[in-house]
């Protein structure tokens, strides 16, 4: 529940970012030796990974601030059953490190969900390229090789985070050199490929859309440390914008929030960034509308989209907003039209015409963004607005009512 109030102020300690550890944790199952990886985000996609593992018989020891040590030696299991994959599509990202580890593996089919149809057809078609023999029966994906995958040459159709992601681990123990074109140029590939490194993993490019992989024998274990989350980061300076505040975010790495910074100093946000803070101030004023097109990174990110529709909300303007990675990620527009919002959608396109102030209505969440964005039309609604189905808002943000109340929002969760 959130009742509407004035600008937010204050300051917010940003976690570690869940769209890294993901995969990162993936990663320590390339290796039998102990992987620790620090500055994990507490969420329940990430509990919802750790199950995954352990449920294929590898020791993780979660220990203090959820530092969290993983030994993969010789695994039980090779499966990633149903019933952990439908609840967290990021599952399939076991897929290539499993493979490439130990020559076969079974992952659920990931369903689609709210925000699309999200196919893995491209991380299946690189696999086989490397060798892997994949099947799909009962729902789930057979893959096997015989001894070690082999490196290729891999161009993606289509900038795909996954199945970069995929392909980047599976590359590491292959049999050469695998060239992955079109790569997906996210911080959190950087940020996988470098704890890759530093299990002695030989890659180049990481961050560019030609990664180059030199494939070794074995890789060892690491302390690692995982990068800062841009998008919550985002989440609270849109917030922050669209009530007209001032807040500082700490521990945040400002190189990966480029276009998300960009738009916010065109939506009228002054702006003082430092090595791992950015402070924004809208002077008490109120937002201007901002166009938003997202597509794949350094470009505006789609995880974003979300949150600047409910600033554009009410916003001084129309803005223009248009979804071009999934097919069905507008869905927000239409609970925040119910709370007096302006925003009319045709097809990938949303035309938002701001408003001075939103209205308290019961609202449901279908994503993990889309209900980040609810939250921030409630923080500009008059009365109290309930956000329904709130679970996807704990998949990705730690603490939220914490940090948001730490902010002067006045939000609390309704048990129940
Ligand atoms: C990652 O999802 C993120 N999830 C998403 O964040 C993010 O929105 C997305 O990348 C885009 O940036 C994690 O990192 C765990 P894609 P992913 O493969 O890897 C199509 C959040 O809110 N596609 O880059 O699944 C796909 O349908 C989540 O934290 C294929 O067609 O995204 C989509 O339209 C939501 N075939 C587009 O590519 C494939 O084989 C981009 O998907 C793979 C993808």
């Amino acid at each position: 529940m959130i009742t509407g109030g004035g600008p937010l102020e204050g300051a917010v300690r940003i976690s570690g970012a869940k769209n890294s550890a993901l995969p990162i944790l993936a990663a320590t199952l390339l290796t039998e030796e102990s992987v620790n990886v620090g500055n994990m985000p507490h969420l329940n996609d990430i509990t919802t990974m750790i199950e995954l593992m352990a449920c294929m018989g590898v020791e993780v020891v979660v220990g203090e601030k959820m530092r969290v040590e993983v030994r993969a030696g010789e695994v039980t299991a090779h499966t990633a059953p149903y019933e952990l994959v439908k609840t967290m599509r990021a599952s399939i990202l076991v897929l290539g490190p499993v493979l490439a580890r130990y020559g076969t593996a079974r992952v659920s089919f990931p369903g689609g969900c709210a925000i699309g149809s999200r196919p893995v057809d491209l991380h299946l078609k690189a696999l086989e390229a490397m060798g892997a023999e994949i099947e799909v029966e009962e729902g789930y994906i057979n893959a096997t090789c015989d001894k070690r995958l082999k490196g290729a040459h891999v161009y993606f159709d289509m900038v795909t985070v996954g199945g970069t992601e995929n392909i980047l681990m599976a590359a590491t123990l292959a049999e050469g050199t695998t060239v992955i074109e079109n790569a997906a140029r996210e911080p959190e590939i950087v940020d996988l490929a470098n704890c890759l490194k530093a299990m002695g993993a030989n890659i180049e490019g990481a961050g560019t859309d030609t990664i180059v992989v030199e494939g070794v024998e074995a890789l060892h274990g690491c302390d690692y440390n995982v990068m800062p989350d841009r998008i919550e980061a985002g989440t609270y300076l849109v917030a922050a914008a669209a009530t007209g505040g001032k807040v500082v975010v700490k521990d945040v790495d400002p190189s990966s929030l480029d276009a998300v910074l960009h738009k916010l100093r065109e939506a009228g946000a002054e702006l003082v960034v430092s090595e791992t803070t950015i402070e924004l101030d809208m002077k008490g004023r109120r937002p201007k509308a901002v166009d938003i097109i997202t597509a794949p990174y350094p470009a505006f990110p789609t995880d974003m989209q979300a949150q600047f529709s409910a600033m554009n909300a009410v916003a001084d303007g129309v803005g223009h907003v248009t979804e071009t990675i999934f097919e069905n990620r507008l869905v927000q527009a239409h609970e925040m039209n119910r709370m007096g919002a302006s925003i009319s959608v045709e097809g990938n396109r949303a035309v938002i015409k701001g408003v001075p102030r939103l209205k308290a209505a019961p609202v449901m969440a279908s994503d993990l963004r889309a209900s980040a964005a609810l939250v921030i039309a409630g923080l500009v609604a008059d009365g109290d607005t309930l956000v329904e189905r709130i679970y996807h808002i704990d998949r990705g943000y730690e603490c939220i009512e914490e940090k948001m109340a730490g902010l002067g929002a006045n939000i609390r969760r309704i048990p129940g």
